[in-house]
């Protein structure tokens, strides 16, 4: 969704915030702007567009010259991408900056219209912005205070009064906010990246905290308006990290990253050959009476928990489902005491995961998040925690967060295999001992397979629909394929279990429409096979992703292309098999003129339904 930013200090403010912001762009990119402090006077420049498009217009009409304001870059969800629903947004006194969502934007409208007030933008944000004018009694947090009580809904805001040019004040309801503080100087920002050039000291706020920034230092208030006193995180990200490193995308630069990735999330959760969740919350005894495991998350999350169903179940043999977040809040699910809900998410703060979370807790059951942010809504709200430490995933399409998620599914699927006892301790070391050895395979596709995906992206990428087949294990992978291919190429593409085709979707084939088949199963390799040469017969084009063992097996012309992966554990191939997946996608989007880093209509983050 939007990234929000603030800054009060001694440097130029306008560069900061252009900075930070630009940190944050995976956020939202269809607007930007700025609002700053210049003799007391708030100077907003704002356009639809880029960040670039917002450097451009500072350089025309000159930068604000000061130490003190506020920015947002946006990912529009009341009224269109244009110059005037872009934030900041103002009433007479009050310059702010929002992300989320405030659903009763209409009656506050029409309250505030009733009063006599006028809007120039279809925005709910402009709403916020006059209220808290329209309340302006002089006390800023009282005013804050004052007008929270008539929000509903998701926000983090930034807000500048006129008649207090030395500061800036920050609060949140749901949506993200931290505030970063240096030596006389402080920030506020939805993402940890954004300050990271700055200082890597942070608060979280909660929920309907209340902060103000000055040049001396950052006071907090509660929802009492008592004065508090917070924790002081320090990131454990650092620059580079957030950066592309030379890289041409944050996307493929987080494709190379994922054997580190991996070895980083799994290394420490491993003690004498075994899974060692303890430190997350998990001990044999919860993990013994769970009688179901229900996983929960969206996107690609979602589809980390599709395959983690197969694995659980095959493992640990108690039944698994797996709920799209944005279906289970709204089905009046049926989990209660004795069952483990899991919500997997990148973010930690997709709002219909947390809603799933919550919704899961009312009724009774366990929760345990998979998460990668730190301090994040979902890591804090669940009963039992495993982070993926996959670092800072910034570009929109998730993969090496999704590499980890993975990885993570299968230490906890051996960890209740073993509670269950449902496989041994030498089988589960022996599981164990392979994944080691799974970032090792990853490089080798990394190194090995990138310039023939490369070759075989140029071949779809006039193609205007595509599918991904596979059964089993190369089912639930081919869904990820499929999605992370349609995010950044924008070619339409479903992914099919290879057995369901002949039921339907068959006649979609005709001549050289391309189908990508995963078989790394070797217990199901004829089956795909024979689903493989039923579409090549009516004129696709097939492009296999198979183990070496499979290719050699081969015969002459089932496919036109082959990517060979090397075989590892069965279970295990999942995660070696996502990579080309990731990298043909990655290809074609650039081929096709996309950056895969923003994909049109999408954000990193999102923090509404
Ligand atoms: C992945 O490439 C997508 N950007 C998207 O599906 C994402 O996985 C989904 O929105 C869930 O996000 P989360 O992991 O932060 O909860």
């Amino acid at each position: 969704m939007c990234g929000i930013v603030g800054y009060v200090g001694t440097k130029d403010c306008c560069d900061v915030l252009v900075n930070a912001l630009s940190k944050l762009e995976y956020r939202g990119y269809d607007s930007a702007g700025i609002a700053v402090f210049e003799n007391g006077e708030i100077e907003t420049v704002k356009t639809q567009g880029k960040l670039d498009d917002l450097r451009n217009k500072l350089d025309t009409v000159g930068k604000p010259q000061g130490h003190i304001g506020i920015g947002h870059t946006r990912w529009a969800t009341h009224g269109e991408p244009s110059d005037v629903n872009s934030h900041p947004h103002s009433g007479a006194r009050v310059t702010i900056v929002h992300n989320g969502i405030i659903e009763n934007y209409i009656e506050l409208k029409e309250y505030l219209t009733n009063k006599g007030r006028t809007f120039i933008s279809e925005t709910d944000t402009e709403v916020v912005a006059q209220l808290l004018d329209y309340k302006y009694n002089g006390d800023p947090i009282k005013t804050i205070d004052d007008c929270m009580a008539d929000l509903k809904g998701s926000f983090a805001l930034g807000i500048m009064f006129k008649d207090f040019p030395d500061r800036i004040f920050a609060v949140r309801r749901e949506s993200p906010l931290i505030v970063g503080v240096a030596e006389g100087e402080c920030f506020i920002a939805s993402d940890v990246p954004a300050i990271l050039k700055y200082t890597r000291d942070y608060y979280l706020l909660e929920h309907n905290e209340i902060a103000t920034l000055t040049a001396d230092g950052t006071s907090f208030v509660n929802e009492y308006l008592e004065p508090i006193t917070k924790e002081l995180k320090t990131a454990d990200w650092d620059m580079e990290a957030a950066e592309k490193g030379g890289y041409p995308h944050f996307m493929i630069k987080e494709i190379n990253e994922q054997p580190t990735a991996i070895k980083t999330t799994i290394t420490p959760r491993i003690k004498n050959g075994l899974p060692c969740l303890e430190e997350c919350g998990i001990t044999t005894e919860k993990l013994k009476k769970f009688k179901s495991v229900t996983i929960v998350a969206c996107g690609t999350a979602m589809h980390a928990g599709m395959v983690g169903k197969y694995v659980i179940e095959d493992l640990a043999r108690i039944p698994v489902n797996v709920d799209i977040a944005s279906e289970f809040r709204y089905r009046n699910p049926i989990v209660s005491e004795g069952d483990l809900v899991i919500i997997i998410s990148q973010s930690g703060e997709t709002a219909d995961s947390l809603a799933a979370l919550r919704l899961a807790k009312q009724k009774g059951a366990t929760t345990l998040a998979i998460v990668n942010a730190k301090g994040s809504s979902i890591a804090r709200e669940a009963d039992m925690l495993i982070y993926t430490l996959a670092g800072p995933e910034i570009a929109v399409a998730s993969t090496k967060a999704y590499i980890t998620q993975l990885s993570v599914m299968y230490l906890f699927a051996f960890e209740l295999a073993l509670a269950k006892e449902t496989v041994s301790s030498a089988e589960c070391k022996r599981l164990v001992s392979a994944l080691l050895k799974i970032p090792d395979a990853v490089q080798y596709v990394i190194d090995n397979c990138e310039e023939k995906c490369k070759f075989i992206a140029t071949k779809l990428i006039n193609a205007d629909s595509l599918l991904y087949i596979g059964r089993g294990l190369d089912y639930a992978l081919s869904m990820e394929g499929s999605l992370k291919l349609k995010e950044v190429s924008y070619i339409h593409s479903e992914s099919y279990a290879a057995g369901e085709l002949k039921h339907g979707t068959i006649s979609l084939i005709d001549d050289g429409m391309p189908v990508i088949a995963v078989a790394t199963q070797t217990d199901i390799i004829p089956k795909t096979i024979s689903n493989i040469v039923e579409v090549k017969s009516r004129g696709a084009k097939v492009i296999l992703v198979c183990t070496d063992a499979c290719a050699r097996e081969l015969k002459e012309g089932i496919a036109d292309y082959v990517v060979e992966i090397p075989h590892s554990d069965e279970l295990l191939m999942p995660i070696t098999a996502v990579v080309p997946l990731q990298i043909l996608a990655y290809y074609t989007a650039v081929d096709r003129g996309n950056n895969p880093d923003m994909p049109k209509n999408l954000a990193k983050s999102v923090t509404v339904e």
